[in-house]
């Protein structure tokens, strides 16, 4: 690991640890970030080792406490216009193929949320704290929160806090089902390691097929989920994961998925 990295990116076994890395600004997102943050997630995506990815921010204040707002003075329309055309952090977790779990060990404000709500699971610090106070700089989430927050907590939830900018804790995160799990600072980033095991030893052809599947469920009518869901299935049936993990069933051992 380099030090001066935005975003240091380790392999521990079959789990690749993301770690947005501007400590000292809490690791707000600025575009250099955003940009290793993209190619790590590249290279993670590519990595054929790779089965699970978990992002998390370094040192102990903070996951990311949204966009670099020293960045927001000097842009201007078309910059930002622009800079939103590319693809963006939110998509490349939200669609990538391996699933992506937050470890959530502080401030996660903005777009530091909206990163947070694009990954699949969602696991928390005791000391975390989550809002998105955009309406306090005059602007609204522009990184998925206004679609994706009230998908996950529901409406009233979502409202009351893109309305009030107001931080909750990792309890009431909890409650609202913003995150599944809260856990002690020291003991984050283990749990956060033993879901990614549980995740990794399954086959990586079924997470792929089940995460695209179970997303399209928030924005397909019920009649096209049930059929790409069946396309899904079907296409399972075409694996060496599923003929491997129907033997070992059979056969009473564990599976040893190829990832094929
Ligand atoms: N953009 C740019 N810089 C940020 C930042 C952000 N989103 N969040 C924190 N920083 C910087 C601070 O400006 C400060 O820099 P400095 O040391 O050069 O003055 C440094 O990070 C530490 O922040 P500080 O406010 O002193 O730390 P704290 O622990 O007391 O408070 C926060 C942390 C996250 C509550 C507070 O920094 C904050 O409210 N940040 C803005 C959050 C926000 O509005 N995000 C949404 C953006 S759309």
């Amino acid at each position: 690991m380099t030090e001066g990295r935005p975003v240091l990116s380790e392999t521990r076994g079959a789990v690749a640890v993301l770690t947005m890395n501007r400590p000292e600004k809490r690791n707000a997102l600025d575009d250099a970030m955003r940009a290793a943050f993209l190619e790590a997630m590249e290279g993670a995506r590519r990595d054929g080792a790779v089965r699970v990815i978990i992002v998390t921010g370094a040192g102990e204040k903070a996951f990311v406490a949204g966009a670099d707002i020293s960045e927001f003075e000097r842009r201007t329309p078309v910059d930002q216009w622009r800079a939103m055309k590319a693809v963006s952090i939110y998509d490349a977790v939200a669609r990538c193929p391996k699933p992506v779990i937050a470890a959530i060990n502080g401030y996660c404000l903005g777009g530091g949320m909206e990163l947070a709500m694009a990954c699949d699971i969602r696991l928390a610090s005791e000391v975390a704290r989550f809002g998105q106070p955009e309406v306090n700089l005059g602007l609204i989430p522009g990184g998925g929160g206004t679609q994706r927050l009230p998908r996950i907590v529901g409406l009233g939830a979502a409202l009351r806090l893109i309305l009030t900018g107001e931080l909750i804790d990792a309890a009431e995160a909890r409650r609202i089902g913003l995150v599944e799990e809260v856990s002690s600072p020291a003991t984050l980033m283990e749990r956060a390691v033993a879901l990614a095991d549980v995740v990794a030893a399954k086959s990586p052809v079924a997470l792929a097929a089940a995460k695209e599947a179970t997303r399209a469920a928030l924005s397909l009518p019920l009649d096209d989920g049930l059929k790409l869901e069946s396309a899904l299935f079907q296409l399972c049936f075409s694996s060496e994961d599923k003929a491997e993990g129907v033997r070992a069933f059979l056969e009473k051992r564990p599976p040893q998925f190829p990832g094929r």
